[in-house]
């Protein structure tokens, strides 16, 4: 009877001991952990982990990082709508990362060129390792609101949710048109949220909205070209 109630009155403070003692010794695990234990103590330091790039917030994503990402932005589909062919010159201003970067090498082949712009060394950095094996991408350093392009040579410049970073977007638009090629175009593609201000600058630098891709699921692409002198 003593021993009994001796037991019912131990269960709780047994329950307290095996949960402390488990938590903070290992003596209650099954042996094999025991040993796992053991081994690991007398294992060789590792070597640390390939180090991971801290994020870099502002500079846009990588694609197959996140697939809700991809699934929004749909970066096969922007690249189709482009339009461009093999041979071709391309910018990409404010790449960041460089989430349309690569898909814009592959896009213009090895006997075209991509060159990608940005303020951010950091991006740029990261943007250079990247595409360091792409002998046609050029990663370029831009001073702000100076888009820094060659003069008439660019079938295509890309300005991929990065406008709402200048501090007039009239002015900037108007500074690309020497960059175009005789029938170049600029492709412009932001959250369809951020479409008014731009069209309202295209139209106070001179560009008209010639054509535009309406299958992304929230992001707006239109292609401008400058409006003819009369
Ligand atoms: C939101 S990210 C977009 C990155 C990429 N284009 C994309 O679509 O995911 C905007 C990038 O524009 C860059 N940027 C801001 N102002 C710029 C300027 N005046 N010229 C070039 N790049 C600029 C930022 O540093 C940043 O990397």
């Amino acid at each position: 009877m003593t021993r009994m109630r001796a037991q019912t009155v131990s269960r709780p403070w047994a329950g307290y001991c095996i949960a402390v003692v488990m938590a903070t010794s290992g003596a209650c695990r099954p042996e094999s952990d025991k040993t796992e234990r053991r081994e690991s103590a007398r294992a060789p330091v590792q070597a640390p982990a390939p180090e991971q790039p801290a994020p870099l917030h502002g500079v846009g994503g990588v694609e197959g990082v996140d697939a809700a990402y991809d699934r929004g932005r749909q970066p096969a589909r922007v690249i189709a709508a482009l339009g461009i062919a093999p041979g071709q010159r391309v910018a990409d201003i404010g790449a960041g990362l460089g989430y349309f970067t690569l898909r814009l090498s592959d896009a213009v082949g090895p006997k075209g060129q991509v060159v990608s712009t940005d303020i951010n060394d950091e991006a740029l950095e990261r943007l250079r390792k990247r595409v360091s094996e792409r002998k046609n991408v050029v990663v370029r350093k831009a001073a702000p609101d100076v888009p820094g392009l060659e003069a008439g040579t660019y079938h295509l410049i890309l300005l991929s949710e990065v406008d709402h970073f200048l501090s007039d977007r009239a002015t900037f638009l108007t500074r690309l048109r020497p960059a175009l090629a005789p029938d170049g175009r600029i492709a412009v593609t932001h959250l369809r949220a951020m479409r008014p201000p731009l069209v309202a600058a295209a139209q106070a630098a001179g560009y008209a909205v010639v054509s535009e891709d309406t299958s992304l699921p929230d992001h707006y692409l239109l292609f401008l070209q400058p409006v003819a002198s009369p």
